[in-house]
């Protein structure tokens, strides 16, 4: 996999509050990363209170749609570390905002025909290796012309996501990672503009 450092991807420093989840760093490597597609539509899988969904709003101009995806309050994620993650109201924080979406579902259970097409995928929820498996497929379809999907908690071993990313990497995803911290990537080129017919082809960095 290979390594990329915050001034490779020009990071800069941005405004916070930021998520209990994601520090300053690693939000500001986040907008850099997604800004570098110029996204009209981004989706989160695990936007819990919509702290990192509201940085991205803030700090990514040509955003025109952002789906935050999270559970309902009862609902038990498969990991036991996970289980108090689940928010009581979740994208709270970014509700103000018009651009933002909340979508209450559980994410194995979405499909293709749930979402719509989109330029960038932030891939922070279940961080079991099935769901994580699950949302980075479903991820690569959605996405349309050439887009960008972000992982976070890749090499945290706590989780499951480490495993999952493997897997793909060996599957032949040029999937890379970003130096201190838990952040991974992938650019994704799909020739097909509506994002879900067609095989999605895949560029290097
Ligand atoms: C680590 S937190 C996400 C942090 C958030 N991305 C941020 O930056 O603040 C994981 C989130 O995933 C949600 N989650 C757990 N299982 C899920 C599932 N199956 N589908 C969608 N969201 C899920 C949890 O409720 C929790 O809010």
């Amino acid at each position: 996999m290979r390594s990329f450092t915050g001034t490779d991807l020009g990071v800069a420093p941005i405004k916070g509050p930021f998520s209990r989840y994601l520090n300053a760093h690693e939000t500001a490597l986040l907008v850099a990363l997604v800004k570098s597609v110029a996204p009209k539509v981004a989706i989160e899988f695990g936007c819990n209170l919509g702290i990192t969904g509201a940085r991205l709003l803030d700090n990514v101009p040509t955003l025109e749609k952002y789906i935050g995806i999270d559970v309902p309050p009862d609902h038990l994620p498969s990991l036991q570390c996970q289980r108090d993650e689940v928010p009581t109201v979740a994208g709270c924080y970014a509700a103000h905002d018009e651009r933002f979406y909340l979508l209450t579902a559980r994410s194995q259970l979405l499909r293709t025909g749930h979402l719509e097409p989109c330029d960038a995928v932030f891939i922070d929820g279940d961080h079991s290796e099935e769901a994580v498996l699950h949302e980075s497929r479903l991820a690569r379809r959605l996405i349309r012309g050439a887009g960008i999907i972000v992982w976070h908690d890749f090499t945290n071993p706590a989780v499951e996501v480490t495993q999952a990313l493997n897997r793909l990497h060996d599957e032949g995803w040029p999937i890379n990672c970003v130096e201190n911290s838990w952040l991974a990537f992938m650019r994704v080129e799909n020739a097909d503009e509506q994002g879900d017919q067609g095989r999605p082809r895949t560029r290097r960095q």
